[in-house]
This record gives C-alpha cells, structure tokens and sequence, in this order.
C-alpha cells in the first residue's frame, strides 16, 4: 500500500497551521497574556518561539519526512537502537493523552456553541448569573459525556475520510473560515468604544512581570500552541513528499499560527475593556467573562455563535491531528484499515476522557496530590510529556541523526533558499544542538520540581 501523501505544500500547510491553532490561540493565550503582564508575555513568547519552538517544530516535520514513517518507526529508523523506538512509541501515548483531555475540555467549546445558538449567552446581568449557568453545565455528568462523545464523533468522522479527504479537506474548508470570523471580531472589537484601553493594556510591558516563571509559561504555551512534542508533526510531516521545501512549509504555518495568537488576544482585549472589565479572569474568560460580555453588545447573541464557532473549528481541527499519530502507527505497524484504526483509536480516547469529562460533576471529588482526572493529565500531558517528546525530537536530530543529514535533508526539495540565506543552517545547528535541548531541559526540571528557579 502506498503511504498517503497531501495534495500539495498548501494541504501540508492548512493541516499543520489547522492543528497548531486551537484551544491555546484563542482561549489560554489571550488570558495567559492578561494574567501575565501583557506585552513582556508576548515579547518572551516570542522569543521562545524563535530559539525553541520553530527549531523543534522543523526538527520533527524533518524526522517525519525523512522516514515517511509514524514516530515510532520515524525515531527507529534515525535513532538505529530499539530504545529509540520506544521513545517514539512514548511519543505517540502522548498524543492519546492530550486527544483524551483535549476532547473533554473542548466537548465543553461544543456544549457552548449549542448554548450560543439556542441564545443562551447573551443574556446575563450580573457575574454571579454566568458562574452559575456554567457550574450548572460542568456539574451535570450527562452534559459532560454527551458533548465529550459528540465532539468527538464529529473528529472521528472527518479521521475516516482519510488524509487527504478527511483531514486536508476539512481544514481547507475549516480554516479560512476561522480567519473569516476571527477578522469579523477584530473589525468589532476595535470599532468598540474603549478598544483603545484593551489595546494599550496589550501593548504596554509590565517589567515587573518578567520573571523565570514567565519563561517557562512562554515555553509551556510555545510547545501545545505548535502541536509538537506529542507526535503530531513528525506524522503531518510523514505525509509531505520529498519535492516540496521543509522550510517554507513549515514558516507559514508558524506564522499563521502566531498571528491567530495574537489577534485573538486583541478581540478579547478590545471586546473586553469595552464593558469596563479586565481579561485576568484566568481560564473562566472564555465561559465567563465573554457572555457576559455578550450581553452586554449589541448583537451579543450573533458575537456569542460566531465567537464558540471559531473556537469549535480551530479545536477538530486540533484533535483529529492529535489522533492521528496513533492511526499511523496502527495503519503501519499493525496493518489495520484505516477505518479500523480510527475506531480503535476514537475507542481509546473516549475511554480515557470519560474521567477527564466527568471531573466537574461525578468525579470532582475523586483527587489525587489535590488534583482531578483532567487537571492531572492536562499536567503530565502538557508539562511532562509535551516537552519530553520535544527534547528527544531535538535530540534525536541534533546530536544522534546528526546536524549535517538533517540540514541535507532540510535542503531536499528546497531549490536555491539556502543559497539565498547562508546563516540559515548555523542557525538551526546552534538551536538544534544547544538552544532547544538545553533551554527544554531547564523547564522541564522546573515542573518536575528537580530545580526551581526564583527571580
Ligand atoms: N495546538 C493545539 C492548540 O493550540 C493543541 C494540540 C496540541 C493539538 C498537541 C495537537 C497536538 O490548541
């Protein structure tokens, strides 16, 4: 059976930007900005995005298209010892993970859009009516499950298609229109009156705020915003056939990925200092702050649809990439169907979301160092794992591939770009070899307590 290829360097590109732009752009990066200091967040971010987070998403579509092969078979084919292999193996359980918390955590953006469009969100008058709309929702289980399983159908249905009808094809519809209504909302929020308040909010630095801990926040976020460490792009890259240039498939896609970041921080800004309120509220801004928010505009209700309708596309478009390491490796390995992969796989994750769905009702109570089922996996998976699977990515390819095989490789199909820019390849040796292993090393010591590091 011949492996599945994208149509072209576009499908490649509307797939990976379709997976890095999720929950993280549009609902954790604008309250991790509000809560954070606003511009010196973005500036560190930025930073961490340069000399971390873009040479390892390059390392991985690298590995990906190098070996054509799942990550498994990708990290054994360049690694040569069987150790290799079962980091790769680690790295596709990561991905099940984060598809198991992802799906319950964004069941709840889909339980929302149906709130929206039964015009439920926009009619609150005080914060104490949206808290108790939404702990009503969150604490019934049947709620939970319902709109875990839905969700996740709907990722299961497109994964069937395939990789080219399913997954390049729903993000080619998908994804322009969340710029669509992404632009809508910005054109609103700025044409606020009182958006110039959000605004100079964002754009002044707070220097009290730069502190180690900020670091490994911009990091944290750097690593789950680009879908790498877990999988998702080492398979996305196994996918890209050998003609089409590494780098500037994967610039865009950064890019992209980047401006949606930080576009919606300035809709969530602007829409929110327009009613006099501040976007510090944490993880609630979504389900909280914003319909109250909306109740409060005019046409609130059309912002409230348009708005969970955003956040619905960018997360399938998410999750199906965050499956789709674990199809691969079946569809390679085991040499299953892809259908039936899919539906092991879907099997799989809606087992083990069922306790990450049901960690705000049933299971709320049952707490291990003072945690839930979701908030536990949502760390291991995103403080633990994540940048585990970025550091052996990076390692693999700095030190064990090596940095001349990679940059050969990375210079297939790219024509005279390296020409154009000779700094490029010490750029990528420098971060591949000491940059990204050595800074990924640091944060991931700071989560595992090993070392913290106090300003
Ligand atoms: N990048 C996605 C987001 O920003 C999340 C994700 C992480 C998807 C890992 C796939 C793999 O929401």
């Amino acid at each position: 059976m011949t492996r599945s290829t994208w149509n072209s360097r576009l499908g490649f590109i509307f797939a990976a930007a379709g997976s890095a732009v999720g929950l993280a752009n549009i609902w954790r990066f604008p309250f991790v900005v509000g809560d954070n200091g606003g511009a010196v967040f973005i500036l560190v971010y930025l930073l961490c995005l340069i000399f971390i987070g873009f040479p390892v998403f390059m390392a991985e579509v690298l590995v990906g298209r190098a070996t054509q092969g799942n990550p498994a078979t990708a990290f054994h084919k360049l690694g040569k010892t069987k150790m290799w292999k079962w980091l790769g193996k680690g790295v596709i359980l990561t991905g099940f993970i984060v598809s198991a918390f992802y799906s319950a955590v964004a069941g709840w953006v889909a339980g929302y859009l149906g709130e929206a469009f039964l015009g439920r969100l926009s009619n609150f008058t005080t914060p104490g009516q949206v808290a108790e709309h939404h702990e009503a929702l969150l604490a019934n289980p049947i709620w939970g499950l319902s709109v875990h399983f839905l969700f996740l159908a709907l990722c299961t249905w497109v994964l069937f298609s395939g990789v080219k009808r399913g997954i390049e094809r729903s993000n080619r519809i998908l994804m322009p229109m969340l710029y669509v209504i992404l632009g809508v909302l910005l054109v609103r929020g700025l044409t606020l009156p009182g958006a110039l308040d959000g605004l100079s909010f964002l754009l002044s630095p707070d220097w009290n705020e730069l502190t180690p801990q900020l670091f490994l926040i911009a990091l944290g976020q750097s690593f789950f915003t680009l879908s790498i460490g877990q999988g998702t792009m080492i398979t996305y890259g196994s996918y890209l056939d050998k003609k089409e240039n590494v780098l500037t498939s994967c610039i865009p896609v950064v890019l992209l990925d980047t401006v949606v970041s930080l576009v919606s921080a300035v809709v969530v800004f602007t829409i929110v200092f327009s009613v006099g309120m501040t976007p510090d509220s944490g993880p609630s801004l979504l389900f909280q702050t914003l319909p109250l928010v909306f109740s409060q505009l005019p046409a609130g209700g059309l912002l409230a649809i348009l708005f969970f309708l955003l956040v619905f596309f960018a997360a399938v478009t998410s999750e199906i990439s965050a499956m789709e390491p674990l199809v691969a490796y079946i569809v390679d390995e085991w040499k299953w169907s892809r259908k039936w992969a899919v539906m092991l796989t879907s099997f799989g994750v809606f087992l083990v979301g069922i306790p990450c769905a049901l960690s705000t009702s049933l299971l709320k109570d049952w707490t291990l160092f003072g945690w839930t089922p979701l908030e536990l996996m949502i760390f291991i998976g995103s403080s633990i794992l994540i940048p585990l699977g970025g550091f052996f990515a990076v390692i693999l390819v700095g030190w064990v591939w090596g940095v001349n095989k990679s940059l050969k490789e990375m210079k297939e199909g790219a024509g005279s770009t390296f020409e154009r820019y000779p700094k490029l390849p010490g750029y990528f040796a420098l971060c591949f070899r000491y940059t990204a292993p050595i800074l990924i090393a640091i944060i991931l010591m700071n989560a595992l307590g090993i070392f913290t590091w106090h300003a």
